[in-house]
């Protein structure tokens, strides 16, 4: 980044049917909010914009459940994210909402300009309907097997073993996720984007100019333009939604992917209109500007190719520099399940603890390249070992010896011994060293790195005894570096960094100076700091149990009476179940959770399974297991290697559990 560069911040739009979770806090709007507040640190002119999608079935449903209106549901919880989200800290210029006028305007005018330019063509296809609903399923509400590599309970719209992109209607076994009933197939007219005319200028584009992309992302949207874009319905059959601007397309609206990154130009534009600012959104979207989306892993698909395609085809606004995308963050080794109540919401561990705290936490576990997991014990164990004895020591320790001594910061005394350079030399290289990997997106890196600092501090005043020696010279440096760690900390730590500034009673606030200040000697010997306060309370047992008994319920779900969709006998019958016994086990070559096993099925033959029982299971305890398998299944391709049935396991909150015969079976025999 430059000087020069204008940047435009956008973090994916949490849907207003629920409020948030510590995973979507640092699965976007944390990492974003640093990235913005670095920049902003940097003189650099960047805007940070978000606001809730506000569209789509989840929201009717939880208007129906609720008792209230659709609008209700998103009024409300647009409310209740934005106070979750500026609770920790993170501090948008705009918080805008899709259900907006200004965003249904914008998203028409999307629709129209990609219409006229023939981009869009009409068709009346059959969709999923639920005759005991009484409506059309759209995608998420149809779940079913995944036509593509077998993987049961899938959603419409994307199975999650394999990334594959899906329309509902090509699901395997499909049932309404609402009632359990089974959908029939019901005629019904959509809006078609063109997708498949984009795979050349998406390609070229990607090849030519996204270089800088993280691997995961520009690999999967290769990957998905090498497979072939299909043509995607637009539309769909739902009360709620952006009208679709036809006069012919009464009843329907604009589909909620389309219109949901269109709220990304629509925020900015409302950031414009309420700032006085006129025009002054348009540089962001139509100048050379660096436009980059914070989002997590579900949401690459859309990122990549369908919203650059949409653009490409408006044809009026730049292409996203980057994508910064995030994997999913885990709770005490298990996946978050709003559901079943398993989920620490932003609203309740903020009010409970700093939220700085918080903050600190979930940085260093942000989940960057792969799923990670939240441990309350260890956000305790963090947040004291670290966070409170490290930086927040060295800052306490400094700023009690000076106010101890009259609250006034010494003039160094004598010569500058070797301990004095080497610390002047840190705090002049810590905005390069810190800085640089905020530019890499390695915010976890950078909490590191700027706590090793930290610790350099610790280091040197422990080693210069101020209590014995002349403390002068000491405390003078010290106090530098306090400044410059409230500086260096302001993108992670906002609040303490504010309140550190305070202590310090230096002008102005922390966030008016550059980032390149932290590595001066700007405190003034003579200068007179504030009354020093504890920047973190040490988290103590009581508290976490407390917080765990009341927002984390072990194991208690709400009790659902599931429905299942009837099969006859017969059909169930034609299932041959085989014991087998587990040879050999590898690598999958093209996928990190999946095993290749070479099964005995005995009369059968050894055969090539695919199972994706990897986060389970090591390989040794696999090899001899007896384990029972789905032998006459049509053989499916699973990420490109040819599996030959399934075996089965329990799923146990997320992770399979693998079914064994409970006393020693011969590989093969048939199981009843
Ligand atoms: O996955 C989600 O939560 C979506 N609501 C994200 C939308 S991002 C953008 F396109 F608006
Ligand atoms: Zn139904």
């Amino acid at each position: 980044m430059t000087l020069k560069d204008r940047v435009l911040v956008t973090a994916a739009l949490p849907y207003a049917n629920g409020p948030v979770h510590v995973g979507h806090a640092i699965g976007a709007y944390i990492p974003a909010d640093i990235y913005v507040r670095y920049l902003r640190a940097n003189g650099i002119d960047v805007l940070y914009i978000c606001g809730t999608d506000e569209h789509g079935t989840p929201i009717t449903v939880t208007a129906d459940a609720e008792g209230v209106s659709p609008n209700d549901v998103v009024d409300k919880y647009h409310d209740i994210q934005l106070a979750a989200f500026e609770s920790i800290g993170v501090e948008f210029d705009n918080f805008s909402g899709t259900s907006r006028k200004i965003h249904h305007e914008l998203s028409q005018h999307f629709f129209t300009a990609i219409n006229d330019k023939g981009h869009i063509f009409k068709k009346t296809v059959e969709r999923p309907f639920c005759p005991s609903c009484d409506k059309f399923l759209p995608d998420r509400y149809v779940r079913g097997t995944c036509p593509s590599c077998g993987a049961e309970d899938q959603r419409g719209d994307q199975c999650e073993a394999c990334g594959k992109q899906l329309e509902p209607h090509e699901l395997n076994d499909a049932y309404c996720a609402i009632c359990g009933g089974t959908p029939k197939q019901k005629e019904t007219t959509h809006w078609f984007f063109k997708l498949s005319e984009f795979a050349q200028p998406l390609k070229e584009w990607i090849e030519k100019d996204c270089s800088h992309w993280p691997d995961n992302a520009r690999n999967f949207a290769l990957g998905w333009i090498k497979e072939g874009l299909e043509d995607r319905a637009i539309t769909r059959d739902l009360a709620w939604g952006i009208p679709v601007p036809l006069p012919e397309a009464e009843g329907k609206v604009l589909y909620v992917w389309f219109d949901a990154p269109i709220g990304y130009i629509s925020s900015t534009k409302e950031w414009a209109e309420k700032n006085g600012k006129g025009d002054a959104w348009k540089k962001y979207w139509t100048q050379p500007t660096k436009i980059i989306h914070f989002i997590g892993k579900d949401n690459i698909p859309f990122h990549t190719i369908i919203w650059p395609a949409t653009l490409i085809a408006e044809g009026s606004y730049t292409l996203p520099w980057r994508i910064a995308s995030n994997e999913f963050l885990n709770l005490e080794g298990r996946k978050v399940s709003t559901s079943r109540g398993w989920v620490i919401w932003l609203h309740d561990i903020t009010r409970k603890f700093n939220p700085d705290a918080v903050r600190y936490y979930l940085i260093s576990i942000a989940p960057e390249t792969s799923d990670s997991d939240f441990h309350l014990d260890e956000f305790q164990q963090k947040v004291n070992n670290e966070l409170i004895a490290n930086l927040g020591n060295f800052i306490n320790r400094t700023l009690t010896f000076i106010q101890k001594k009259g609250s006034i910061i010494p003039k160094p005394s004598g010569k500058l011994d070797e301990d004095d350079l080497k610390l002047i030399e840190e705090i002049s290289g810590a905005p390069k060293l810190v800085g640089g990997e905020i530019e890499r997106f390695k915010f976890k890196n950078a909490l590191a790195t700027l706590l090793t600092v930290a610790q350099k501090g610790n280091q040197y005043f422990q080693k210069k005894e101020p209590w014995k020696n002349n403390p002068d010279t000491a405390l003078y440096l010290c106090a530098n570096l306090v400044r410059s760690l409230a500086i260096l900390s302001h993108p992670f730590l906002p609040q303490s960094s504010e309140k550190i500034w305070k202590i310090l009673k230096l002008d102005g606030s922390v966030s008016d100076f550059g980032w390149e200040s932290a590595g001066e000697l700007a405190v003034k010997s003579g200068h007179e700091i504030g009354r020093v306060e504890t920047l973190y309370d040490k988290i103590v047992d009581e508290d976490i149990a407390e917080f765990k008994g009341k927002f984390l319920k072990l194991g208690e779900k709400k009790l659902e009476v599931v429905e299942l969709p009837e099969i006859d006998y017969s059909e169930f019958e034609k299932t041959d179940l085989r014991v087998g016994e587990i040879k050999k086990v590898g690598d999958h070559p093209n996928a990190d959770k999946l095993y290749v096993l070479e099964v005995d099925l005995g009369p059968l033959g050894v055969r090539t399974l695919v199972a994706g029982i990897k986060e389970s299971y090591g390989r040794d305890e696999l090899v001899g297991k007896k384990i029972i398998v789905v032998a006459n299944l049509k053989p499916v391709k699973i990420r490109g290697v040819e599996s030959k049935g399934m075996l089965l396991a329990a799923d146990v909150e997320g992770k399979p559990i693998i079914l064994s015969p409970e006393k020693d079976a011969t590989a093969g025999i048939k199981v009843r």
